[in-house]
Formats: structure tokens, C-alpha cells, sequence
């Protein structure tokens, strides 16, 4: 069996801090696009259930696209982001402060079965995290963990690379992905190194495999809202 490599985003991470939050953009197709898609479908599903105030759960909050956004759209949501990475907090604190957004985002370094194991968040996202946990328990392990600290009906989004290692569909999408890399002006040094990151510390698992570990994990009404090329977003309720 291969050796499991975790990645790191204060060591040997695909996308580094410093440059994330330029890169991002340019090697996730439709980042900018999928994070407003999730804006989307959190109000939809809180304003269903009537919050206007809303207090969500942010797993691999990153450089704090999801905090900031999400904290400008709605006045009355509050947010704790939790990362392991100090590099990725540190230049989300720095944006949280420079937009005064201190009194409503929160951020913790560390992992989400380090908080409190108690239901009181009205919704959560886990965005283009899962894909680097592997699939031996670890990812359901880590569903379970959001399941748990969410109060029921609650939304969940889900955003991940996804596909089969191996298989000819992930192949193609591979394929396309080098494009798309070109296209967006990607060098072919930073090609390498996301190519080397997919082959040694990303865990994709299929689309049915996703639903299988929400499911086992607790959460239903499963729909998927969003792809870009061999990324996919689902939305599911707790
Ligand atoms: C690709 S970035 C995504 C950041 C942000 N969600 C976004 O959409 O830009 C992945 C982030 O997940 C964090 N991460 C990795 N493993 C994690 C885990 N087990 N729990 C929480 N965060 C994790 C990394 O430190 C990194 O900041």
C-alpha cells in the first residue's frame, strides 16, 4: 500500500498562503463563481428555516474567502473559520481586521474535533478541504465531527475535488485540467507541483462515494450544486 501524505499548508502545500489567494483563482475553475453558488445556497436553505441571525461552522476557513464574503452579505451572521494552517489564518485575521469584521468571524487554529461537541451551528461549509483527508475512516471521521456540532435541518456544503484515481473519466478530466491550466496563464513549474500534489496528498473518492460517507455520516437531502471541471459542490442537510 502507498504511503498517506497529509498535506500541510505551512509546509508543502499545493497552493502556499502567500500565494493563494492569487492563485486560487486561476487553478480552481470557477472558484470566484462556486463561492458565490454557496452564498447562495446557505441563504436559501437559512432563510427557509427562517434565521436571520446565523452562527456558522467554516472548516478550512483558508485565507478567509468564505468568512469575509459570507460575513459582508449578511449582517446578522456570525462565524468561527478553524485551520491547522497558521500561514492561511494569518492572512485571514489580517483581511477579518482590515474590513472590521473582528466582532463576528472568529478564527481557531487546529482541527474540528478539537471544539466543543455541541450542536449549535446553524450551518457549516467545508470547501476544497475534504479531498486532502484520505479515505480510511479519516473522511467520514471528519463528517461526522461537522454532523455532530450542526442543529438539525441544518445545510452542509461540501466542495471537492472527485473521481475515481485511475479510472478514464478522471483521466479526461486530468486532461482538461492542463488546459485549463494554460489557459489561465498557470506556469508549467506550478503545473507540476498541483500535478505532483493530485498524485501524492489528494484523495478524490466518485460521486457515489461522497453520498455514502454524507449519508453514513448522518446528513440527507443531498444535491449537488455545483462542477468545474473535476470539482464538485453538494449541499445536504443535517
Ligand atoms: C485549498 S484551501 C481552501 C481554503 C478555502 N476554503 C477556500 O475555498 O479558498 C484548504 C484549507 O484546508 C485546510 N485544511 C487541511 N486539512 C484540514 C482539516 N483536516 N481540517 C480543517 N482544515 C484543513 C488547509 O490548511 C487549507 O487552509
Amino acid at each position: 500500500m502507498s504511503e498517506v501524505i497529509i498535506i500541510d499548508f505551512d509546509k508543502n502545500a499545493p497552493i502556499a498562503g502567500s500565494e493563494y489567494d492569487k492563485l486560487a483563482p486561476m487553478a480552481l475553475p470557477g472558484y470566484e463563481a462556486m463561492h458565490q453558488m454557496t452564498l447562495a445556497c446557505l441563504r436559501s436553505h437559512l432563510h427557509k428555516m427562517s434565521e436571520k441571525a446565523a452562527n456558522l461552522l467554516i472548516v478550512g476557513a483558508g485565507t478567509g474567502m468564505e468568512l469575509v464574503n459570507y460575513a459582508q452579505a449578511n449582517q446578522n451572521w456570525c462565524m468561527l473559520g478553524v485551520d491547522p494552517s497558521v500561514n492561511m489564518l494569518a492572512i485571514a485575521s489580517q483581511k477579518i481586521q482590515e474590513h472590521n469584521l473582528s466582532e463576528r468571524i472568529k478564527v481557531f487554529t487546529g482541527y474540528i474535533h478539537q471544539l466543543p461537541n455541541n450542536p449549535i451551528y446553524d450551518a457549516a461549509t467545508a470547501i476544497l478541504v475534504m479531498h486532502f483527508i484520505p479515505d480510511d475512516g479519516s473522511k467520514l471521521d471528519f463528517l461526522e465531527n461537522i454532523f455532530q456540532r450542526l442543529k438539525p435541518s441544518a445545510p452542509f456544503i461540501l466542495v471537492d475535488v472527485f473521481g475515481e484515481k485511475g479510472t478514464d473519466e478522471l483521466e479526461a478530466k486530468i486532461s482538461m485540467m492542463k488546459c485549463f491550466w494554460q489557459e489561465a496563464g498557470v506556469s508549467p513549474e506550478k503545473v507540476s507541483e498541483l500535478l505532483e500534489g493530485l498524485a501524492t496528498g489528494v484523495y478524490p473518492i466518485p460521486e457515489t462515494r461522497v453520498f455514502e460517507l454524507l449519508q453514513q455520516a448522518g446528513f440527507t437531502k443531498i444535491i449537488r450544486f455545483y462542477t468545474g471541471i473535476w470539482i464538485g459542490g453538494w449541499v445536504a442537510t443535517k
